[in-house]
């Protein structure tokens, strides 16, 4: 099977390349190689693949409310390129997107069909992402993830991990849960998805369960072995940041084509000496998408 993957160089990228490393031709674009607000040049690399994978997005959650039209032009127009082109060159797109499309008032898991609801700039034109990507290209799978760490990018452990270790401990907020999802492990899941030939739809690629950003940084900060208790609980009012977040966004995977990704906490254990095992890159001490 022949494989195009875009923001190849971005945190999910480099692992869905890593994933089909072995067995597969791939052709892995980073945003110099392919800017996706280009419809020419998408139309123009996107032939002769069975499967284009989207990782590339603007992912600056808080400069997307004061650049909405920047973000726009990525994740929803970009993505309405390469979904005609894809559409037109016959392959199959598989689509990511985020937990960030829903308010996070639910009580209960999100479904896949559940009616979006975005609450910041990053959220809206993700959520028209999705809705471009299904209007251009019937075959399609619209894979919303969250949470996301890997050893490719900056992200929440490492900063954490850092943190705790440089200042003698950190406040986490302990009133936003989700889904905390290893890039390797999604890109697994999208690559199964695409192996078991899953019918297009939307899907959800999060590990199962669910916890609080501060039950996160105290498992992170126990694999740096640190005391948890340098992680210190605050609350989402006092730790105000220009997107709002959803304050619960667990996500279903009743009917999923292929195995749900595990437990968060058995994933992020299986993860933990990887994703930290690096040189943190300089960022701030919060969740940014
Ligand atoms: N990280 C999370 O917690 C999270 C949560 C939910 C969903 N997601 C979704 O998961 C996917 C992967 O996210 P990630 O964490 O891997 O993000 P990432 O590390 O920021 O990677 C995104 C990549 O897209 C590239 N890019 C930006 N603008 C582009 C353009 N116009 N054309 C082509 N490439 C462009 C970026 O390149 P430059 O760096 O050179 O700009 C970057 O390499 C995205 O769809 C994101 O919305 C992420």
């Amino acid at each position: 099977m022949r494989w195009l993957v875009t923001g190849a160089a971005g945190m999910l990228g480099r692992d869905v390349v890593a994933a089909l490393a072995d067995d597969d031709d791939v052709v892995a674009l980073d945003r110099h190689a392919l800017d996706l607000r280009d419809a020419a040049a998408v139309d123009a690399r996107v032939r002769d693949v069975d499967v284009v994978v989207n990782c590339a997005a603007y992912t600056a959650v808080d400069a997307a409310e004061q650049d909405e039209a920047t973000a726009f032009a990525v994740n929803a127009v970009g993505a309405a390129n390469l979904a005609r082109a894809a559409a037109r060159a016959g392959a199959r797109i598989v689509h990511v997107s985020t937990d960030y499309v829903f308010d996070g008032d639910a009580d209960t898991p999100y479904a896949p069909d559940h009616p979006p609801a975005p609450r910041s700039a990053y959220g809206r034109t993700k959520a028209a992402g999705e809705w471009a990507v299904r209007a251009h290209h019937p075959d399609h799978l619209v894979v919303r993830t969250a949470w996301l760490y890997g050893a490719g990018g900056a992200c929440f452990p490492r900063t954490i991990a850092r943190l705790a270790a440089e200042r003698g401990g950190v406040d986490v907020v302990a009133d936003q849960v989700g889904q905390p999802t290893w890039t390797r492990d999604l890109a697994d899941y999208l690559v199964a998805l695409v192996r078991a030939g899953a019918p297009a739809g939307t899907w959800h690629g999060t590990s199962s369960g669910a916890c609080s950003w501060f039950d996160l940084a105290r498992e992170v900060v126990a694999s740096a072995g640190l005391d948890p208790d340098l992680v210190r609980p605050t609350t989402s009012d006092a730790f105000a940041r220009p997107a709002p977040r959803p304050a619960w966004s667990v996500l279903s995977h009743d009917g999923s084509p292929v195995p749900p990704i595990g437990d968060w906490r058995e994933r992020w254990r299986a993860a933990a000496a990887e994703v930290l095992g690096q040189e943190s890159r300089p960022s701030s001490s919060s969740p940014s998408r």
